[in-house]
């Protein structure tokens, strides 16, 4: 629309005046992705983030991946168009229970998935990214003892494919453990020829049937490489608009879910919008903050991801 077009031209005229560069989720709204310098997975924008020259990032996603890239480069100033947009697995993780769940498994190595807050890092010896975990862990002795949080689906989804046994904190994600293993089984039977992509933050009977399972950035890839030509998707539906964009011959159906209130969207991805990506450019502004002590214990275990990743 002609609105879109103005924001649009409103924000790279910002961007180039501020000095910033754009980044986005793939769960973000298309016009934002369309307008972002890059897109990625969370395991991409951390890594983005300790690259790029520019000295102000806006990260449009949510708050841990502001936070992330605001303790891989403290010297930059890190701005999120909307401050509330947080993360139902983060929440489900609060710092001090998670103290007392590695305290009751002494002599164990502390795996969490980036989807924490800074805190929770801060109680962390290696993070991990759904597009990385595996790797990281299968990296790991075989003997090694290992607490795994906060997705218990992706957490699971490592011990049936190490054969370890990982000690599991019990959280999820709201938008993925709605997904409809019946209702995919249905789209299935209608559209026989077409293969299934899941997030592993999806519970395991739909991980079952899946062709792929994998990150965002590891589904795009997938379904850019596979010879079938038309996909369910099973994670947010904001990565619809990348494999559309970057596969236009082939066709993508979004995964619907089981409550018929309930939605294949994550409400907090979608608080990011072209006008508050407009205002925080302008007046640069909410910023995150994080304590420079706290900052530095987050970081070593990030740093750890990202060099045990390459
Ligand atoms: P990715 O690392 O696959 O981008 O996932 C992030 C996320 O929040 C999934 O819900
Ligand atoms: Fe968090 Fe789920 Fe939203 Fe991902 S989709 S940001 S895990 S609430």
């Amino acid at each position: 629309s002609e609105e879109t077009t103005r924001l649009h031209e409103e924000i790279n005229r910002l961007k180039k005046e501020k000095g910033a560069v754009i980044m986005a989720h793939y769960y973000t709204n298309p016009e934002i992705q369309d307008v972002a310098d890059f897109i990625g997975d969370s395991l991409a924008l951390a890594r983005i983030a300790q690259d790029v020259e520019e000295n102000v990032i806006v990260m449009c996603g949510v708050h841990f991946m502001g936070e992330t890239a605001k303790i891989l480069c403290p010297d930059k100033r890190v701005l999120v168009p909307d401050p509330e947009a947080g993360c139902s697995l983060a929440d489900s993780c609060k710092a001090e229970d998670f103290e007392k769940f590695i305290k009751l498994h002494p002599g164990h190595t502390v795996i969490s998935y980036v989807n924490t807050t800074a805190d929770v890092k801060a109680l962390t010896d290696i993070v991990v990214t759904s597009g990385n975990a595996l790797k990281i862990v299968n990296s790991l002795p075989d003997d090694e003892k290992i607490i795994f949080g906060p997705d218990r689906n992706l957490g699971e989804y490592i011990n049936c494919l190490t054969g370890r046994n990982m000690v599991l904190w019990d959280g999820a994600c709201h938008v993925h453990e709605r997904f409809s293993l019946e209702k995919i089984l249905e789209l299935k039977r209608e559209n026989p020829d077409a293969e299934i992509l899941v997030h592993p933050e999806c519970r395991k009977p739909i991980q079952t049937v899946a062709d792929k399972v994998g990150s965002t950035a590891v589904l795009l890839q997938y379904a850019r490489e596979s010879k079938a030509t038309r996909f369910i998707v099973a994670t947010e539906s904001g990565i619809l608009h990348q494999m559309r964009l970057q596969c236009p011959e082939k066709e993508f159906i979004a995964a619907p879910p089981s409550d018929t209130c309930g939605c294949n969207e994550c409400a907090y991805m979608k608080l990011n919008t072209l006008e508050k990506l407009r205002r925080c450019l302008a007046e640069m502004s909410p910023e995150v903050e994080v304590d420079a002590t706290l900052a530095e214990r987050a970081r070593r275990p990030i740093v750890r991801m990202l060099q045990m990743s390459r």
